[in-house]
């Protein structure tokens, strides 16, 4: 198993250039399915959760052409059987995107219940809902969904709480199906700007993303085009806090600083220093960090993918700072292992942690429990004294492109080692 051995307390230093978004992406390339012909997808992250997307369509028939590490073409017309495999659904949570392409294009899909980070309870009951309201039944047996509609049918769908993979999946659900849907209480976060974007270039017509009401009226051809992914907000705001944390000087590019405004909010009430340009981020820190409180919302309010970097770089502010994230039930998990690195952190409730800032984190030996967990405890590394060696890296390569290049490029020592490796380094 590889790892990721880190000598902390240096300054983050340098400029960084931001990947697509995975969040935007794993949706994005799920709804070539809907296509009517071939389409070339741009700005996609070299991450695992993407190959397996990718993989998924292959297997199920879809022609797949790598044009370079971050483009694809994809022609979906090979897709005859609307099966996903069992085993690679299993692995991320995004599987369940496979529900809503599969549905709108064949009026039925058989899809393994998604698996992903282990954030909690993640049913998904409000995507059922959705697709029952258009007019698909479903039934869950031996651990796969299965949907089934003889037409679907344009509706009023109301959502009993926000959700992003609901929203986007009654997108794809009523994108070709007659009439108009209209969602209410719909996700805002900017992947659902970039899913519709994506639909809208092919000739869907979708309006209101980005606000809490959208209207679908269904069309019955999508033709292929080229399209480029936005960069991804977390990743930006993990480099963003990286940089802070360390008490760095990093010019993050290629971002959508607008994406970004909760972040940047928060970090300035910190006590760093961010200047926003067009398409890039300066963030620059002295001394120390001042204590500040956060609580998870749904977009634009701070997400909750960068409530564990946040808290983490918390850990050596000055003052207590109260963190609350009532978004998953157990978004926390990485608590443990931040203790190990010195921090004063106790849990209030399952939804809340108070942080007592300690002047300096010092490296142990810690594992990552999920994919912002382990980016946080790259972080903790990063700021702490000595060598850190994070486990369990495969969660952080889920989601973040090329993380310790990144990061040696702005003069973080940190270095990819097998256990043998790590082994004789112990030694
Ligand atoms: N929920 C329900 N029923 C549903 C759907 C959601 O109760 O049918 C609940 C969830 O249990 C959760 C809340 O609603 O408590 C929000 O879930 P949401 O559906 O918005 O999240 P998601 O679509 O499963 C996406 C991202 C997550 C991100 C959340 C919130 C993807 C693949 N995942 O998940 O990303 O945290 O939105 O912004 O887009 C990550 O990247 O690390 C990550 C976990």
């Amino acid at each position: 198993m590889e790892k990721f051995l880190i000598r902390g307390g240096i300054p983050l230093r340098g400029e960084v250039t931001i990947s697509g978004a995975k969040n935007a992406a794993v949706a994005i390339v799920a709804a070539t399915i809907l296509s009517d012909e071939p389409c070339v997808l741009e700005n996609v992250p070299e991450i695992r959760d993407i190959n397996v997307c990718i993989k998924i369509l292959y297997e199920m028939g879809a022609s797949i052409k790598i044009i370079d590490k971050n483009t694809v073409r994809v022609d979906p017309r090979g897709i005859s059987d609307p099966v996903v495999p069992y085993e690679l659904a299993r692995a991320f949570r995004a599987s369940s995107y496979f529900l809503g392409t599969l549905l709108g294009r064949f009026h039925r899909a058989d899809v393994p219940m998604p698996g992903g980070c282990d954030l909690g309870d993640r049913p998904i009951d409000q995507h059922l809902k959705a697709f029952n309201i258009l007019g698909a039944s479903h039934s869950i047996d031996g651990g796969v969904v299965s949907l089934r509609a003889e037409q679907l049918v344009g509706s009023q769908i109301y959502f009993d709480l926000v959700t992003v993979g609901g929203t986007i999946n009654a997108i794809f659900a009523a994108v070709k199906a007659d009439g108009l849907t209209v969602i209410e209480n719909a996700a805002k976060e900017p992947q659902i700007v970039d899913v519709a974007n994506f639909l809208n270039s092919m000739g869907a017509d979708i309006m209101g993303a980005g606000t809490d009401v959208i209207k679908i009226r269904g069309v019955k051809y999508l033709k292929g085009v080229t399209y480029g992914i936005i960069p991804d907000p977390i990743e930006a705001g993990t480099y963003m806090v990286a940089a802070a944390a360390t008490k760095g000087d990093v010019l993050i590019k290629g971002v959508i600083p607008k994406h970004l405004e909760s972040i940047t909010d928060k970090l300035r009430k910190a006590g760093a220093s961010v200047e926003e340009f067009d398409e890039a981020i300066h963030v620059h820190a002295e001394g120390r960090l001042m204590k500040t409180n956060i609580k998870t919302q749904v977009h634009p309010g701070f997400p909750t993918d960068m409530q564990p970097q946040f808290s983490t770089m918390l850990s050596t502010a000055e003052g207590v700072s109260v963190v609350t994230d009532n978004i998953f039930t157990n978004r926390f998990r990485y608590v443990n292992e931040l203790r190990r690195l010195g921090a004063n952190i106790t849990s209030e409730s399952s939804t809340t942690v108070i942080i007592e800032g300690v002047p300096e984190l010092s490296g142990a030996t810690v594992k990552a429990t999920d994919l912002r967990a382990g980016a946080a405890l790259v972080i903790g590394g990063l700021m702490a004294n000595g060598t850190t060696v994070v486990e369990d890296i495969f969660h952080i390569e889920r989601g973040y492109e090329n993380i310790d290049d990144k990061l040696r490029s702005l003069g973080a020592d940190i270095r990819r080692v097998n256990d043998y490796d790590s082994g004789r380094m112990a030694v």
